[in-house]
């Protein structure tokens, strides 16, 4: 029987409020047990959106090729095609916003550089820069472990990757902060802005590849583009964009949330400290227990689709919260303990089926060389300010602090 529902019985509104973006755990073990799917209202875009938040339904979800990821195939007047601005559309053309064949040819261009081999001889590379901002942090007394450390070490990589010049990265940071998570103010015009200035950058960065090609993604991209049919220019431009994006807004949350979960666990400290080989299980707690990525991106229905029983409308907007299945008690016996030896650890934190995301072995070798590092050269680590002071960010898809003060 399809059921049409306009509003749920149990409001969930309360994701974007701040005691909820600092601890979400509570409203989604509602949630998880209200209904398979439940609706919301995106505040910044008014949007409705429907959220799925039990685990098994959320892995359903992600390999279900009835929503859709592109757009275009949305009617005309539904909100989510009419909110699309030229300079947001020109950024948005990426394999994140594909179905297939689309997907399968832009994901295909781009995967051989982020294979576990490929990714596994960054090593040395990823190890020395880690070393250096280490180097910078023990000269201070206490730091935004933030600022210092976690978000530099991913930036540095990926651009490197990708042959964007290091002293262009604090405008990235700049213009991929707004536009990951656009302040709530309803103001989009810094929001354009930022994509317009990106947008500008990339197309000159790619002419000066075009003459003077180089041994980077970027020079191997432009190359693709002018095979003709592999590449267009604006899937190039959403391509860097993705990557840059995924790039700057994921591990710094990994290596912070990791951080963070580590000092309220002084016992798992501990373990980890004596075992520094238990690291690579440890991530994969870190990234269970509080994932950089709560919710998906979004998916859309292309005609009316029912979803465990209930209607999602013909153009309407659904997402799963990771965080919420990766805290499912039906999947993780009690979910809420952090424990750096669980044992299975199917965690869903990059996500499920064909946009499984593309940069984990990356994501998970930053983390596995960052956070060891960090406790072998500060022993002392610590938080600087209590844990209520701790301010989370806005926005229910980068689940992260603002800051992570340390004394050491
Ligand atoms: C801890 C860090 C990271 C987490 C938790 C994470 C999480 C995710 C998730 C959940 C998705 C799927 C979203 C959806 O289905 O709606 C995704 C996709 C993606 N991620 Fe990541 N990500 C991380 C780091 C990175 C890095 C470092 C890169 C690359 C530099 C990257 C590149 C991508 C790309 C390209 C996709 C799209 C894949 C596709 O559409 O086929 N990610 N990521």
């Amino acid at each position: 029987m399809m059921r049409r529902m306009n509003s749920s019985p149990a409001s969930f509104q309360e994701l974007w409020a701040p005691t909820t973006r600092a601890n979400p755990l509570p409203l989604y073990a509602r949630m998880r047990q209200e209904a398979p799917v439940v609706r919301v209202v995106d505040p910044y875009f008014k949007l409705p959106v429907w959220v799925v938040s039990r685990y098994k339904d959320a892995v359903e979800l992600l390999r279900d090729s009835r929503f859709t990821k592109d757009q275009s195939k949305l009617p005309e007047d539904s909100l989510p095609r009419q909110m699309r601005n030229d300079t947001m559309a020109a950024l948005n053309r990426h394999m994140l916003m594909a179905d297939p064949p689309d997907h399968t040819r832009l994901r295909t261009l781009v995967s051989k550089a982020f294979t576990p081999r490929r990714v596994e001889a960054l090593r040395p590379r990823v190890t020395a820069i880690t070393e250096r901002l280490l180097d910078g942090v023990k000269k201070q007394g206490s730091v935004d472990l933030l600022s210092a450390f976690a978000f530099p070490l991913p930036v540095t990589v990926i651009a490197e990757m990708l042959g964007v010049p290091a002293e262009d990265q604090a405008r990235f940071h700049e213009w991929t902060t707004l536009i990951v998570n656009p302040p709530l103010d309803g103001d989009l015009g810094p929001l354009r802005a930022a994509g317009m200035q990106f947008l500008l950058y990339f197309r000159d960065l790619m002419e000066k590849r075009r003459s003077d090609p180089r041994d980077d993604l970027l020079t191997a991209l432009v190359s693709a583009e002018e095979q003709g049919d592999r590449l267009t220019t604006e899937e190039l431009v959403g391509m860097l964009f993705l990557l840059l994006v995924a790039g700057h807004e994921t591990t710094v949350n990994l290596i912070g949330n990791g951080v963070w979960a580590l000092l309220r666990h002084p016992e798992q400290l501990e373990r980890l400290r004596k075992n520094p080989a238990l690291i690579e299980s440890a991530v994969e707690e870190m990234l269970r227990y509080r994932g950089p990525v709560e919710t998906t991106t979004q998916r859309w229905a292309p005609q009316d689709l029912e979803f465990h029983g209930q209607v999602i409308p013909q153009g309407e907007t659904i997402i799963a919260s990771l965080l919420a299945a990766d805290h499912d008690p039906e999947q993780f016996p009690e979910p809420e303990r952090f424990d750096i030896t669980r044992e299975p650890n199917r965690h869903i934190a990059f996500g499920f089926g064909i946009h499984f995301c593309l940069g984990a072995p990356l994501a998970r070798l930053e983390a596995s060389i960052a956070i060891p590092l960090l406790l072998e050269r500060l022993p002392q680590l610590r938080l600087a300010v209590d844990e209520d002071a701790l301010q989370w960010r806005e926005g229910i898809l980068v689940h992260g602090m603002k800051q992570l003060p340390v004394a050491f």
